[in-house]
């Protein structure tokens, strides 16, 4: 079975550096929904960006399990983000110490055993009493193939498939916690999917990093039993004063929170390069790789595992195949 590298953080930050993550937060002040939008691409229309994750989510035996509707299911799921940092842009000011956090740099060298670090973005997630999230991969990177030009289920599949490791671009997450609500551990496989589920309590001032491309993980349900939250498309989180929230529809005020009840963690991402020729390799474009060889590559692949047999499927056909053959889930 394969075993993951991760590292734990207790304390992350001093007790005054902390604190100043909460006043960030505030300051950021307005958070919208991070929505997923169905894909455009010609290979799999219509599925969602992360068909693979919602497919197994509402299956009888997901996370999910219950006599939900699926409109309860998908506003479940439905949370807050904001980026501090995108690659060069400093998007609030003050999140500089925990981008270059030296306990982060250096776990991330430990995950991948690549010394070239480079933090890349850094962002953060709010989710309400009510949310949890499904148990996935993140979108990974290769080089010539990413989020913004092609599905992500395609990406995903990719690198379960292991057939495109040469371009791959190798990241690290770190995933921090700073408030104290109920529920909302952090659960994870770091033994590979069909390894032991391990939750972690989403403490405050506490982290983890690791490979969240390869390792499967998800969030439980904050505030434990409670009911999904009143979110619909468009709704913003905004903070009214110190430790003070109201979710709002316009100018509307649908619900108020208190800081403790929502789950506030902020993510560190960054690439892990072998050495600065394969950092410009990346930059200039000199190996990348076209959408042609990624599907020819996969339906190769997919004949030789007897998935597929004559004609090459129809797109859409092709996709679900896709993320059958290549996407296995933990069992529970
Ligand atoms: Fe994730």
């Amino acid at each position: 079975m394969e075993a993951h590298y991760y590292r734990l953080f207790d304390p992350l930050l001093s007790e005054h550096d902390a604190k100043a993550m909460v006043d960030l937060c505030e300051r950021y002040q307005r958070y919208g929904l991070y929505s997923q939008e169905a894909s455009q691409s010609e290979i799999g229309q219509g599925l969602a960006q992360r068909h693979d994750a919602v497919l197994n989510f509402i299956k009888p035996s997901g996370r999910a399990g219950s006599d939900e509707p699926l409109s309860s299911l998908a506003t479940r799921t439905n949370y807050f983000r904001e980026s501090y940092v995108y690659g060069d842009d400093i998007l609030i000011a003050g999140i500089e110490p925990f981008l270059r956090h030296p306990g982060f740099v250096d776990a991330a060298r430990a995950v991948h055993g690549r010394p070239v670090v480079v933090p890349a973005i850094v962002y953060a997630n709010i989710l309400l009493p009510g949310n949890e999230l499904a148990v996935h991969t993140d979108v990974p990177e290769f080089r010539g193939a990413n989020r913004k030009k092609f599905p992500q289920w395609l990406m995903v599949a990719m690198h379960h498939s292991g057939l495109f490791d040469a371009w791959r671009m190798p990241i690290v997450t770190g995933v921090s916690w700073f408030s104290a609500c109920a529920g909302g551990e952090f659960v994870f496989y770091p033994d590979g999917a069909g390894g032991k589920r391990v939750a972690l309590e989403a403490r405050r001032n506490t982290a983890i990093l690791l490979d969240t491309d390869s390792v499967f993980h998800g969030v439980d349900r904050v505030g434990n039993n409670a009911p999904p939250a009143p979110l619909r498309l468009g709704m913003t989180l905004v903070c009214d004063g110190p430790r003070r929230w109201s979710l709002r529809e316009g100018a509307e005020t649908v619900a108020v929170y208190d800081w403790d009840e929502l789950r506030f963690s902020i993510s560190w991402k960054a690439y892990c390069f072998a050495d600065d020729a394969e950092r410009r390799a990346w930059q200039e474009h000199s190996d990348d790789l076209a959408l042609d060889t990624i599907l020819d590559g996969l339906v190769e692949d997919l004949r030789r595992r007897g998935r597929i047999n004559g004609t090459r499927p129809a797109p859409t056909d092709l996709a679900l195949t896709i993320i059958d053959e290549y996407i296995k889930f933990p069992a529970a």
